[in-house]
């Protein structure tokens, strides 16, 4: 099972991947995610990928890459991957669906999560994530049992530091300048699949079931 799940920033990408994991058990490769452990590290990599994330602008492609290409050749990643947030620009898809066809496999389904861009605005000036685990709540719209706490682990909830006014709305551009051109490249494939993500999360994700048990 190869499956990308794509959209805007916002569109609930992290938080359908949440349900998929549990419900079929493959790794979820967030690239968002990977680059901010290294940020949290401060790792060279990560103090170079901040610099982009700051201003909502992608980190480059060759540095993605890279770091996508060595985390698919690990041995969890041979029953099937989750990638959340890879590709987001042609070259990135072009080198997915070169590493892939290396290894003997493909993408097996794109899922588009299309959301209206207003109600995106919405969703990430309420966010916050655990700080430990990772999974993701909203303020307004899926808030914890206990401000500030995780319902899973008991984490401290944070903010991220690019969902602020300003770089919510360059990522949104930089959304459709170089990302959205990925739905025709799927769509070409045959793999894409969009769902209405302006739903309850639940809801999207009955759809998304549905697809993933056709496959
Ligand atoms: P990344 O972390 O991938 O951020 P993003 O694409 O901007 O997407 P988000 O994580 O913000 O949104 P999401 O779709 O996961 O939504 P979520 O489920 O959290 O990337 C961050 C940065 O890293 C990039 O800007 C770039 O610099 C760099 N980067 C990453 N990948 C890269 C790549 N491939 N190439 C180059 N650079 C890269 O939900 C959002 C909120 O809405 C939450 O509060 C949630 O609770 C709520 N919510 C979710 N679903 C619903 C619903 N159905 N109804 C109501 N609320 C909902
Ligand atoms: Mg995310
Ligand atoms: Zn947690």
């Amino acid at each position: 099972m190869n499956i990308i799940i794509m959209g805007p920033p916002g569109a609930g990408k992290g938080t359908q991947a949440d349900f998929i994991k549990e419900a079929f058990p493959i790794p979820h490769i967030s690239t968002g995610d990977m680059f901010r452990e290294a940020v949290a590290k401060e790792s060279a990599m990560g103090l170079e990928a901040k610099k982009y994330m700051d201003a909502g602008q992608l980190v480059p492609d060759d540095v993605t890459i890279g770091v996508v290409e060595e985390r698919l050749s690990q041995p969890d990643c041979k029953k099937g991957f989750l990638l959340d947030g890879f590709p987001r620009t042609i070259p990135q898809a072009e080198a997915l669906d070169k590493v892939l066809a290396k290894l003997g496999t493909r993408v097996e389904v794109a899922l588009n999560i299309a959301v209206p861009d207003q109600v995106l605005f919405d969703r990430m000036a309420g966010r916050v994530s655990c700080s430990n685990c990772k999974t993701v709540y909203n303020v307004k719209f899926n808030p914890p049992a206990k401000e500030g706490v995780c319902d899973k682990c008991g984490g401290e909830l944070i903010q991220r530091s690019d969902d602020n006014a300003d770089t919510v709305r360059n990522r949104l551009d930089v959304y459709n300048r170089q990302t959205q051109p990925l739905i025709e490249y799927y769509e070409k494939q045959g793999t894409l699949k969009t769902v209405d993500g302006n739903r309850d999360p639940e809801d999207v994700f009955r759809d998304i079931k549905r697809i993933l048990e056709s496959l």
